[in-house]
């Protein structure tokens, strides 16, 4: 079976935008723990193109970052037997870049594109028809003289994978026969991805590490295999290898990261809600200006745990912090507080 990833957009020179943790990332639908109905439906579809003989529909996968979305395209590849190109849309810079990505694909190939809303217009509009028809439309110079041109591309799969489906232009989405968020790992998942990594690592953790490990990952796989790999050097350090649950309490609080898996800059946004501006609501430029992060962080990184795990609400008016929050962070609601903030 061909899965071979090949890093297709950048000059080998420079640094790659995704990070490929080769050994611990699963490759099969069997070996990837969670998102069940994921799975499901991409084996339908799987099974329904291979069938008939055909590459599957474009997929986009969207959601916070560290939930899998390139391991999920990279099963994807490996279970239709396909070859997968990996590239981002900050390093597809002009629409010959991706004619060239394009031209240089095969029948079948699938071709990942992580943050996809970051292509820009001329090669989003270049990426339209090849979509859609597996053509591609170039202009060949410029000017009176400039003619286009019309090439019959390989049958492909796009695999888009955005952290803001929002920020997606309208057309470029609709050109998706697949739409998929990937949710939160439950805190099971996490320590069972964990137990998994942990075996592949050949690193001992005992099973109240692991759940302690879990409870403190963000529900997101890419922060429990972090986690894990600190504890362990910690453990190598400062123990005898082994994790138990006083090494992973000791290592957890050299990081600053509490029993909910919040670290500093999730407890600074937290604060400047409550004490600048009474619990909330506050507007996300303000806090990002309060917090020195830029709203984007805030937006892609911060907020969606917190909002998750029901530490922060966003409103019309801004965001705002709710009862548990306080009772996190050990705080007592002043007295004029939001009504809500007292529930
Ligand atoms: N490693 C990272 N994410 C994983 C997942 N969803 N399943 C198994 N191992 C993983």
């Amino acid at each position: 079976m061909i899965d071979r990833i090949v890093d297709a957009a950048l000059p080998p020179e420079e640094p790659q935008e995704v990070e490929l943790e080769v050994t611990l990332r699963p490759q099969d639908f069997a070996s990837y723990i969670g998102q069940e109905r994921l799975k499901q439906n991409l084996k339908l579809a799987i099974t329904a193109a291979q069938k008939r003989g055909e590459p599957i529909d474009h997929v986009l996968l969207y959601g916070p970052p560290g939930l899998g979305k390139t391991t999920m395209a990279s099963v994807i590849a490996h279970e239709m037997g396909a070859q997968i190109r990996i590239t981002s849309g900050p390093a597809i810079e002009r629409a010959g870049d991706l004619a060239s990505l394009l031209t240089n694909l095969q029948d079948g190939d699938i071709l990942f594109i992580d943050e996809i809303h970051r292509l820009n217009r001329n090669v989003e509009e270049v990426l339209y028809s090849a979509m859609e028809d597996f053509k591609l439309d170039i202009m060949l110079g410029k000017g009176p003289s400039a003619r286009s041109l019309r090439l019959d591309l390989p049958k492909f799969t796009i695999i888009g994978a955005t952290t803001r489906a929002g920020a997606l232009a309208g057309p470029l989405r609709d050109r998706f026969g697949h739409i998929h968020r990937l949710e939160f790992y439950t805190p099971d998942e996490v320590q069972q991805i964990i137990l998994r990594a942990a075996g592949i690592l050949d690193v001992k953790i005992d099973a109240p590490a692991a759940q302690a490990l879990a409870t403190r990952a963000r529900l997101t796989p890419r922060i429990a295999n972090r986690l894990l790999k600190r504890v362990r050097d910690y453990a190598d350090v400062n123990g005898d290898g082994i994790i138990d649950t006083s090494i992973s309490t000791q290592a957890l609080q050299l990081l600053e990261i509490d029993e909910l898996g919040l670290d500093p800059a999730d407890r600074l946004l937290l604060l400047a809600i409550i004490d600048n501006y009474g619990g909330g609501p506050v507007g996300v430029e303000t806090l990002a200006a309060l917090t020195a992060e830029e709203r984007q962080t805030i937006e892609d990184f911060i907020e969606p745990y917190l909002l998750q795990i029901g530490l922060l609400e966003r409103t019309p008016r801004g965001r705002k912090v709710t009862a548990k929050t306080y009772r996190h962070l050990g705080r007592t609601p002043a007295a004029d507080a939001p009504q809500s903030a007292l529930l």
